[in-house]
């Protein structure tokens, strides 16, 4: 691993995981892209290429001028945007990932990292404690495109040796970038309007248990997985990895721990349907078995941790009540 390109680099998860390989890999060699050209400050220290994944002609110029090695494609569309433009969810995150995939293959890169999601269980799948292996037949575009992902990465493997490596992210909970359009963004909107407003409107319903991961440890899982050595992998872009698990009203009851006056009421949406046939739990001992994975935050944890940054951010005098 010398040189490395994220895809999808200003979203929630590239924004923050940029920067922890700035520091881990040197910022000479993460060269960060995006469809979105704005920048907006977040890569002082990078080499920034706008690119559209769907554009293979683009990627594979990027791959040659850096001389790129391994490639981290985050570039995708998320649940409920992509049951809002099925299509365009497809095209994305299916013939973009089969670009990066075919250019992996051509410049043998020495890795290719592709999340895949809690979204690729259905109803049909073991929703408690939810296996590393089970039936998934998702019910949304968004985890279709994710189970073909995974199929994917095990498919070139065998065939090309491609080293495909991928973590079936919980929801991911973080400050500094706003989520992009998925049914488990409400776990970062609450802390907002619980501080500005001390109200939260939830377009799930109180009961929805999910899967969650704070960013710290979703920027780690990352890492341990891109740096584990291969011999020990037993399974390629579709690690199961746990953190913590509630529903919007044990996040709520944690919240009122630290402002007391927040109300919470549920106004559920078509997201409460994608909700319903996700995971609550996750059996992660896969992931515990073949790199190590070791969760930090649980619940208490990442609510202090969100109110105090959410608050410094919005410039809103706050403190912890323990
Ligand atoms: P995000 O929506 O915040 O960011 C995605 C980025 O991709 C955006 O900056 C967007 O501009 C970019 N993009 C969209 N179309 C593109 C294109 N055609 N070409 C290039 N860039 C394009 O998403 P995220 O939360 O950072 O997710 C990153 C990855 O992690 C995705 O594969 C997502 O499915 C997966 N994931 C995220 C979560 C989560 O809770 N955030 C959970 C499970 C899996
Ligand atoms: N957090 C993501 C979403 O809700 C899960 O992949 O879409």
């Amino acid at each position: 691993m010398n040189k490395i390109l994220i895809t999808g680099a200003l979203g929630q998860i590239g924004s923050e995981l940029s920067h922890a390989f700035n520091e881990r890999y040197g910022n000479e060699n993460v060269i960060v892209s995006d469809v979105n050209p704005d920048v907006n400050g977040i890569y002082p220290e990078n080499i920034f290429e706008q690119a559209d994944v769907t554009d293979i002609g683009a990627l594979e110029k990027l791959i040659q001028q850096h001389q790129i090695d391994t490639v981290i494609h985050l570039a995708a569309i998320l649940s409920a945007k992509g049951e809002q433009n099925p299509e365009l969810a497809w095209h994305i995150n299916v013939n973009g990932l089969l670009n990066v995939i075919k250019l992996g293959i051509k410049y043998n890169l020495d890795r290719l990292m592709v999340p895949s999601s809690i979204a690729v269980f259905g109803p049909q799948s073991t929703l408690y404690n939810a296996p590393q292996e089970t039936i998934l037949k998702p019910n949304t575009m968004y985890g279709i495109s994710k189970v073909i992902g995974e199929m994917l990465g095990s498919y070139y493997f065998r065939k090309n040796g491609l080293d495909f490596r991928g973590i079936r992210y919980p929801g991911i909970i973080s400050y500094k970038t706003p989520p992009g359009g998925g049914t488990t963004d409400y776990a970062v909107e609450i802390f907002y309007e619980a501080l500005k407003t001390g109200h939260y409107t939830c377009f799930l319903s109180s009961e929805a248990c999910l899967p969650m991961m704070y960013m710290p440890d979703c920027v780690r899982a990352t890492i341990e997985l891109l740096e584990a050595d291969a011999e020990f992998l037993k399974h390629h872009g579709d690690y199961n990895v746990g953190a913590m698990s509630f529903t919007p009203e044990d996040l709520a009851n944690e919240i009122r721990k630290h402002i007391p006056n927040f109300t919470i009421d549920y106004k559920p949406d078509f997201r409460r349907e994608i909700a319903k046939y996700w995971p609550a739990s996750i059996d992660d001992s896969a992931a515990c078995a073949d790199w190590g994975w070791l969760p930090q935050y649980n619940l208490e944890m990442m609510v202090k941790d969100m109110l105090m940054h959410v608050a410094e951010k919005l410039n809103i005098p706050f403190s912890l009540k323990q």
